[in-house]
């Protein structure tokens, strides 16, 4: 079937998370953690993804600003830095201005000038994505930014992939739905979107009844995909 619309989770697939605590790392008032961003950023990461799965399975939606920050505090406290009210704060603050990954405005350019439709479909609140869309200078290029907020429940919930049919009028094969988290892409594919998962960190597969249709390992190859 042929690709109408490209879908993109935002964060982690257009937005570097770790770019939080790289660049807070790199400024000298936080020396503290020049050695341990890495390993601070993964389990931040973690526990924020955590919350939203457990958020949604307990039915206690909160938005995904309360799970970024109760993700950093455990993570703070686990590596004994939670009385660093500043770091907390650059970290925070940082997280609203993510860096895209290089490769994201001119793929995003050759999917419009193919004549697709390319929208954002994240659990950040909407917000937090205009935050980072702006400052990654992406806005003209995405036709839409859709935020899980608007049915109140996390990925993979099928309300959130629902979002997506119910904005462009397109059945889900005509989806090709691109995530960097393996559960997001393989999810999406159980609901019926072509899928690519952009595996940059070389992970193996999730190991779930889905499987994503394309494995990549960066975003470059997106245009193609979704015109062949
Ligand atoms: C998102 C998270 C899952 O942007 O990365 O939806």
């Amino acid at each position: 079937m042929t690709i109408t619309t490209c879908v993109f989770d935002a964060y982690g697939t257009l937005f570097d998370v770790a770019a939080a605590a790289r660049q807070a790392a790199d400024e000298p008032a936080f020396s503290a953690i020049a050695d341990c961003w890495p390993e601070l950023a993964a389990h931040w990461r973690q526990k924020q993804l955590q919350y939203t799965w457990l958020r949604a399975v307990a039915d206690a939606h909160t938005d995904f600003w309360e799970v970024t920050q109760n993700g950093l505090d455990w993570t703070l406290e686990a590596m004994g830095l939670q009385g660093d009210d500043t770091l907390r704060q650059r970290l925070l603050d940082l997280y609203w201005e993510l860096q895209a990954y290089p490769e994201v405005p001119d793929m995003l350019k050759a999917l419009k000038e193919a004549g697709k439709q390319t929208a954002i479909l994240s659990n950040g609140s909407p917000d937090m994505l205009s935050g980072a869309v702006r400052s990654a200078g992406i806005a003209d290029v995405l036709d839409d930014v859709l935020s899980v907020e608007s049915v109140g429940i996390f990925k993979p919930d099928r309300r959130v992939y629902d979002l997506v049919g119910e904005r462009f009028g397109c059945s889900p094969g005509e989806v090709l739905f691109v995530s960097s988290n393996g559960w997001d892409a393989a999810a999406a594919s159980g609901y019926g979107f072509t899928t690519a998962w952009v595996n940059r960190a070389g992970e193996p597969m999730d190991r779930l009844p889905w499987t994503p249709a394309q494995v990549l390992s960066n975003l470059i190859p997106i245009p193609d995909l979704a015109t062949a």
